[in-house]
């Protein structure tokens, strides 16, 4: 990303895991930029910043796992701050000693030694977050004991919860202040952001837009912008920015349908631009057939992604001739996370590839021919931009919803099942786990994508049956991932009994089916809408699995309500007994639906999407 020089800001070295993001998030928050640095990156990329902070690591710092990062760091003249991982790197920089023991997890009161500007405006005694197996036991000469944590009651001190060296500008906390258990985590981040980096709190929203005007306006000169519309919050966050910086002339609109859209979707993403005035240059163009074609007899989950993404390309490249407009630059709605690795970090395994940055997107980027006005910002950013520009607050807010659409929530098949001995074998064992509760269970002879240990996994749901409340059935889809290996999602059953036979049908992706899904999907929605809960859940696929139960339908429609902050982790969100009914009236009564089922597995170990 293009580094902004008009603003402070600090660099955000991430060492892996979710941390980074985080971090990153909050220091925006006091105004001040921060960006995400790699561990390698060489020392004159950190030049430009302010401060620095040591993000939290799955490495063990003990073992001297991962210590191969830019060191010179420590011989820049500003400020650094370390949390975890990044804290006991400090530490042992300077001086003081790290061991593998003394582990801590979750709660920890923080006993604050004395007033230091780190903590200002805080209380003497903090609550914090732990989650660490190293500690550091010995500080060097230049450091101080700044805080210890005590758990629970009557518990010993544990020291160097916080330490620091004025002398140096160096500081470590052993806990993590980006996650919101560590209630004034927070201003602690505001405090050396502002109070020992000494950064001005420049980076407002109002700032971005100035600024973004301005680059636009330079990059375009006086050509035109070409965008993608597909009604999504980030493409029309940035079409709103484009048409303020170019007006609607210079700014040619495309929506694509590729026949994977939701009910009507086309309609009033149509509907909603012409309201934002940036329809004058606004094509349409209903591809669904192309798409439909290319996926023809398609089964497995990642050669419809790819198939889906290449079409997309054509369609876009060919259309773009047709309008005589393929010399426009390309705008993109492209956010921050999606521009460092793919939203993860580095070192993350591939679970499912993302369309942000295939190839040709890349050699057009290396030829200038991109222009990507949110590459800087998070999601809430964006959305908090789009609100300022006064887009509707029910557009702003809405779910997120994949690229490949539908596409990857209609399940296919070709009808046979190749692993009946495992599934023979994994039966007895899932009903065994789940006597306990209560409850009876039964693997599906169908497979979807899931996440362990940070590694994609394409296993059996289980699906349960019974009469349970929320906490218990949260326990047993919790309890039978560790009893029972080849399982990534756990459904309960919300039909009447649980299946006697279950075949699975022979199914590609057809409008047909799509139809299908579109109408499920639509029940689902409005359900949300009617009861209130849209805003309260994240995001909620609606999945058909091509299954015939005891003789009757082809289709298992599956519901999958989630909380999730950036969907990397997510947990299962509880819906109302009378919503659940509801859709058990209106969706098993359409015809060709063989059951519905609730997916109650958290991520990990299941993905959010089922492929
Ligand atoms: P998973 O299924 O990996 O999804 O837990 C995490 C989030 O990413 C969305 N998702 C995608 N978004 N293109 C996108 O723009 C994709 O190919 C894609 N695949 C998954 C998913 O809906 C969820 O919000």
């Amino acid at each position: 990303m293009q580094h902004d020089a008009s603003h402070d800001s600090i660099a955000v070295i991430d060492f892996g895991g979710q941390y980074a993001h985080l971090i990153a998030t909050k220091v925006r928050r006091s105004r001040v930029l921060a960006e995400i640095r790699q561990p390698e990156d060489p020392i004159e990329d950190f030049h430009k910043y302010k401060g620095i902070i040591l993000s939290g690591s799955p490495a063990l710092s003990s073992f001297g796992e991962d210590s191969a990062y830019t060191k010179e760091i420590y011989n820049l003249d500003v400020p650094i701050l370390g949390f975890c991982f990044g804290h006991q790197e400090i530490a042992k920089h300077y001086g003081g000693k790290v061991v593998n023991g003394k582990q801590e997890w979750g709660h920890a009161d923080l006993h604050i030694q004395r007033e230091h500007p780190l903590f200002a405006g805080l209380d003497k005694v903090e609550q914090v977050w732990m989650s660490h197996f190293d500690s550091v036991t010995a500080i060097g000469p230049d450091f101080e004991e700044l805080g210890y944590t005590i758990l629970g009651e009557g518990g010993t001190p544990h020291h160097f919860a916080a330490i620091g060296s004025d002398k140096l500008r160096r500081y470590g906390f052993q806990y993590h202040p980006e996650v919101d258990d560590t209630l004034h985590g927070n201003e602690m981040i505001a405090n050396f952001v502002l109070n020992i980096c000494e950064c001005k709190p420049t980076w407002t929203m109002d700032s971005y837009v100035a600024d973004q005007v301005k680059k636009i306006r330079q990059q375009v000169g006086d050509g035109s912008v070409f965008l993608l519309a597909s009604g999504g919050v980030d493409s029309t966050v940035a079409a709103r920015l484009f048409g303020e910086a170019l007006g609607p002339d210079r700014l040619h609109l495309l929506h694509v349908d590729n026949g994977l859209m939701r009910k009507e979707e086309s309609l009033a993403v149509v509907e909603m631009f012409k309201e934002l005035g940036l329809a004058k240059n606004f094509h349409f163009i209903d591809a669904t057939d192309t798409f439909l074609n290319n996926l023809e007899g398609m089964i497995e989950p990642e050669q419809k992604r790819r198939s889906i993404g290449d079409t997309f390309i054509e369609v876009f490249e060919s259309e773009a001739r047709r309008l005589g407009i393929e010399d426009h630059l390309l705008g993109q709605g492209t956010i921050y996370p999606d521009t460092i690795e793919s939203g993860a970090t580095k070192r993350a395994d591939t679970i499912k590839t993302h369309h942000n940055r295939v190839p040709i997107i890349e050699e057009m980027i290396a030829a200038g021919k991109i222009i990507e006005p949110l590459a800087d910002l998070y999601k809430v950013e964006v959305r908090e931009l789009g609100e300022m520009l006064g887009i509707p607050h029910d557009m702003i807010w809405r779910h997120p919803f994949p690229g490949p659409g539908l596409g990857v929530r209609l399940l296919c098949s070709d009808g046979v099942v190749s692993d009946e001995d495992q599934l023979a074998k994994i039966g007895p064992k899932v009903s065994q786990s789940m006597t306990k509760f209560g409850l009876q269970a039964l693997p599906l002879p169908i497979k979807s994508v899931g996440v362990k240990a940070d590694l994609r996994s394409y296993e059996h749901p289980v699906l349960i049956h019974g009469d349970a409340d929320w906490d218990t059935l949260a326990e047993a889809s919790g309890t039978i991932f560790k009893t029972v290996d080849g399982i990534n999602r756990t459904l309960w059953n919300l039909g009447a009994n649980l299946p006697k036979t279950m075949r699975t049908v022979a199914a590609t992706m057809t409008k047909d089916r799509l139809d299908l899904l579109r109408e499920c999907d639509f029940l689902m929605m409005d359900a949300l809408q009617r009861h209130d809960l849209y805003d309260q859940i994240w995001q909620c696929p609606t999945v058909l699995v091509p299954l015939e139960i005891d003789g009757v339908g082809q289709e298992l429609c599956i519901l999958r309500p989630i909380h999730s902050e950036r969907a990397m982790t997510a947990t299962a969100g509880r819906l109302p007994k009378k919503l659940l009914d509801e859709l058990r009236q209106s969706i098993l009564a359409l015809p060709g639906i063989s059951g519905l089922a609730y997916d109650l597995t958290s991520k990990p170990p299941g993905t959010i999407e089922w492929e």
